[in-house]
């Protein structure tokens, strides 16, 4: 019998990668080179705070450049989008991130749309989600490319496997369906997308042999719901509020994990599942924009 609530480890196989990416930093060093990664936080949603100052971590730690330019929540669709041109033309950066979600004033459509695509390296500008669809990708959006780096470091093949993904968003969701459809190494899966009007959901997501949850409600998915000895791919980052935490709230993902650990057969942990897979690809991502700069 397969053991079940092996843990997927995003912190072993993050630093893993992030310890590729530091040598990669040193070995174009000796080169004159150096790669940036400039990003731009725009307003005071705490978790985006938190993030943007992860990535700025990240970055230092691998030696990488980094800038965050922080704007105020109150910033015009004009001056975002100025500030987004402005580091499209400055060479020191290859990498150019505006943390979602903007302020709901703003339409962050287009300011996406007004990143350079040779700099996104989120993945999000419609020129890069279009060439990942004819399956001739260039910059893989970090959370779905982080979860098939799990996948592949456990050893877990999705080809002609039944993965069901619960959430469309253009950051997790849309992606990582196409992504996993695709005729490549480490994909060819038969993929379900399910969102907030798919009908008996449960019997959906319990046909699932690699259930990926990416909708943002904590606990969403209980152990009812998953097959035995499934593979569990947590997304979600939720606060919760608990008062005995000193800062207030505890995170939690979108599955209920005590309970659906017990079934599943692999299953991430909320936190240091996903998360720190998403920022250790995203400084692959950076080499990757550094590399096309020069060619
Ligand atoms: N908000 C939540 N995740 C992400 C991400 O990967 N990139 C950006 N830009 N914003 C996010």
């Amino acid at each position: 019998m397969t053991e079940r609530g092996q843990k997927l480890d995003g912190k072993v196989v993050s630093a893993k990668i992030r310890e590729e990416i530091t040598r990669e930093v040193h070995k174009r060093a000796k080169e004159g080179r150096k790669p940036g990664l400039a990003l731009v936080l725009v307003g005071d949603d705490p978790a985006s705070k938190v993030y943007v100052n992860m990535k700025q971590k990240a970055c230092e730690e691998t030696g990488i450049l980094s800038r965050i330019d922080r704007m105020p929540a109150d910033s015009t669709q004009e001056q975002v989008l100025q500030r987004v041109r402005e580091i499209n033309a400055d060479p020191d950066y290859h990498g150019l991130l505006v943390q979602s979600p903007l302020p709901d004033a703003l339409d962050e459509d287009e300011v996406v749309r007004a990143i350079k695509p040779e700099k996104d390296v989120d993945g999000f500008h419609p020129y890069n989600v279009g060439l990942l669809a004819l399956n001739q990708p260039l910059f893989i959006p970090c959370t779905p490319l982080g979860i098939i780096e799990i996948l592949k470091h456990y050893e877990l093949d999705p080809s002609g496997k039944n993965v069901v993904v619960i959430g469309r968003s253009h950051l997790v969701g849309m992606p990582v369906s196409l992504l996993l459809a695709r005729k490549a190494e480490w994909a060819n899966a038969t993929v379900t997308i399910c969102h907030s009007r798919t009908q008996n959901i449960g019997e959906i997501t319990r046909s699932a042999d690699i259930l990926i949850v990416a909708i943002g409600s904590a606990e969403f998915v209980t152990a009812e719901m998953v097959k035995e000895d499934a593979v569990v791919i947590d997304v979600g980052m939720n606060r919760v509020d608990d008062a005995s935490k000193k800062r207030g709230y505890r995170l939690v993902g979108d599955v209920a994990y005590s309970e659906v650990r017990e079934k599943a057969s692999w299953i991430t942990p909320v936190p240091g599942g996903v998360g720190p897979m998403t920022v250790a690809l995203l400084l692959k991502n950076t080499l990757l924009a550094e590399e096309l700069m020069r060619t």
